[in-house]
């Protein structure tokens, strides 16, 4: 997806703005507090996701405004399109002139990856944050995944529900198995997905950090799922139907576990991803820098595998990651990027003053100056 013009009205801080955005690196400077991250929220909404900041649509409209709108040209799916988001306060979606039903119906449209403040958690966050980062990716990826994800949880929360309710009728207890059989076949295609996804990611992720870190450490990411027993590791040439039966027997395993703690322990749900600098994790003894820069391989990592799956390059968009990292990391990024057309933010415009190629804007009381 490239962007070629971009106008936003009474979007968050921002009034008006019109931008011409260049091909490949543009660069949003900027005091605090002035519309960056706005920007790159706006941006970030034409790809169809949520906003990668937890918000409820009325929150876009600029303070005092009855409607927030959103237009952009764009070249995607291999050729140039427009698209239009009206918050009012319900949002409403427009592509090429269409009202677009649904968010689904949008889906697929642009590919892209953000890389925000709140991921440099990453690891320090639980592992629900990490099986997001995976599921995030897997969406856009395949649309369907999402309703598989949507019909695993409904049958998760109806099984937890007669665990929870079978302490006081212990009757209950036996309709446990018929959860368990389709939980198992809905786990299934979760888990199959998302170690094949990881599988694949590693080896981007890994090559990318090996660059950024001039090969000083070796990266490793694997899913890690708790319906196997801890020393087996998960395979890609195991089937749906192969994971199926592991996750059954698992659930089997632990349900006297299950019924005394009112919650299913193994599944999908309770899975992780496992990030290892030469054997290591990352989350207990990686140093700051090190846990950024896995991360940020993560992510460059996801934008290639988007990229192969969509046939065009995925936007990219960095807001605020590039000012603790030294200028090696920061160039090997911007060149690592390949076709994509990618935004940075940052406070201090001299981080970028070795840049040859690129356009800088710069931020002030959301407008752009
Ligand atoms: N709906 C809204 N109407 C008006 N102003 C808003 C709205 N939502 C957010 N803002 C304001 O927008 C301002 C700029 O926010 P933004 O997060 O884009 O700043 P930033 O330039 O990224 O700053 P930083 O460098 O600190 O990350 C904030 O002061 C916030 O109060
Ligand atoms: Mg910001």
């Amino acid at each position: 997806m490239i962007f070629r013009n971009l106008e936003l009205k009474d979007f968050r801080n921002i009034e008006y703005l019109s931008m011409i955005p260049g091909e490949k690196v543009n660069i949003i400077c900027g005091e605090n507090a002035q519309g960056k991250t706005n920007l790159m929220e706006a941006l970030w909404l034409f790809t169809g996701a949520k906003s990668f900041r937890q918000t409820k649509d009325a929150e876009f409209i600029r303070f005092g405004a009855e409607k927030a709108s959103l237009k952009a040209d764009f070249y995607a799916e291999h050729r140039e399109q427009n698209a239009e988001i009206t918050f009012s306060p319900t949002k409403n979606l427009k592509k090429n002139g269409i009202d677009m039903k649904s968010s689904a119906e949008y889906a697929g449209t642009c590919g892209g990856v953000v890389f925000s403040p709140s991921h440099m958690n990453l690891f320090r966050d639980g592992p629900k944050e990490r099986r997001k980062l995976a599921d995030t990716s897997l969406c856009q990826l395949y649309p369907k995944y999402i309703s598989v994800l949507g019909d695993y949880n409904k049958v998760l929360l109806q099984r937890n529900t007669v665990l929870k309710d079978a302490k006081y009728h212990p009757g209950l207890i036996d309709m446990i198995d018929i959860y368990d059989e389709q939980l198992a076949r809905l786990g299934a295609s979760i888990i199959r997905t998302r170690v094949n996804y990881c599988k694949s990611l590693n080896k981007k992720a890994a090559e990318i950090y090996k660059g950024m870190s001039a090969g000083r450490e070796e990266f490793f990411a694997e899913y890690v799922t708790t319906v196997l027993d801890e020393n087996e590791h998960a395979e890609s040439s195991l089937s749906t139907a192969d994971w199926a039966e592991k996750f059954y027997t698992a659930l089997q395993k632990t349900k006297n576990y299950d019924f005394e703690h009112g919650s299913t322990s193994v599944g999908p749900h309770r899975d992780d991803i496992e990030v290892t600098l030469d054997k290591m994790p990352v989350r207990s003894f990686g140093s700051q820098g090190q846990q950024r820069s896995c991360i940020l391989s993560l992510k460059l990592g996801e934008a290639k595998m988007l990229g192969e799956a969509m046939g065009e390059p995925p936007l990219i968009l960095l807001d605020d990651v590039m000012s603790e990292l030294d200028f090696i990391r920061r160039d090997y990024i911007l060149n690592s990027i390949g076709e994509s057309q990618i935004f940075l933010t940052c406070c201090d415009k001299e981080l970028f003053s070795g840049l040859s190629e690129g356009k800088v804007f710069h931020m002030k009381k959301g407008s752009l100056v």
